[in-house]
């Protein structure tokens, strides 16, 4: 096993060589990362699978614009039973934002510890690196002061890269302030909770430079609501 471990880390790590969407190999080996420590909290899942799915979950993500096969062929290639490649495919497929919300239901504990891993590198100072990094890439202004965070986004609006109310701040209201309660596992729950704190402090600090008061207040309503 550890062989097609080491397989799939070499192929992944070729895969993303040169991504700049925020899923270069560093999101990917540190989401592998943060599944081996819940892995070691979490008894109750396969490793492999979460190993695996940790290594591949980005290869045919949207913003990838693959035909949705890659890692599928990629698995064919390793001797691997039919059972265990859909296992690894259904973790993966499990697990996004965009599909599963903020308040998702997983069927696996395979499935749960991939979600807190991935969801853990979105918070926190790396979530603010990402966030800031996709914005820039997708040309979305920074800040706005006059554009807030969308009421009630659905699924289809959050996913519409053209609207307006893109910004990187915003992308904070839109998705990172909420992840820490999509959190599964005790352990991810908990690193989730400081890096959440640490996000808000850095919104703070953003507001006061900014001078943007209102914001301040926009911020604590929106954290009454969410607590
Ligand atoms: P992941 O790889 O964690 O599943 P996504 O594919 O959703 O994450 O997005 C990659 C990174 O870009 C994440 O850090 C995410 O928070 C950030 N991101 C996604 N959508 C936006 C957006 N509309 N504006 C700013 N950042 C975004
Ligand atoms: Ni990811």
């Amino acid at each position: 096993m550890e062989k097609i471990i080491e397989k799939t880390y070499q192929f992944a790590q070729h895969y993303h060589e040169n991504d700049t969407s925020g899923h270069d190999f560093e999101h990917i080996k540190r989401v592998f990362y943060n599944a081996q420590k819940l892995l070691d909290k979490t008894q109750k899942a396969d490793p492999f699978i979460v190993k695996m799915s940790a290594l591949l979950h980005d290869i045919d993500d949207h913003k990838m614009k693959t035909d949705g096969t890659v890692a599928k062929t990629f698995l064919q290639t390793l001797d691997l039973p039919d059972q265990t490649i859909t296992q690894i495919l259904q973790t993966i497929d499990a697990i996004s934002f965009s599909k599963s919300g903020s308040k998702p239901h997983f069927q696996t504990n395979e499935q749960k510890l991939l979600s807190d891993a991935d969801k853990l590198d979105a918070l926190g100072a790396i979530g603010i690196c990402r966030t800031i990094q996709f914005a820039t890439q997708n040309k979305f202004p920074l800040f706005d002061e006059t554009i807030f965070p969308e009421q009630n986004l659905t699924r289809e609006k959050y996913k519409d890269l053209t609207r307006k109310t893109n910004t990187s701040i915003n992308h904070f209201f839109d998705k990172l302030l909420k992840l820490h309660s999509a959190m599964q596992t005790p352990a991810g729950k908990k690193e989730a909770q400081k890096r959440h704190q640490f996000m808000i402090l850095f919104l703070k600090q953003f507001f006061m430079e900014q001078n943007a008061l209102e914001w301040l207040n926009y911020l604590d309503r929106y954290l009454e609501k969410i607590n």
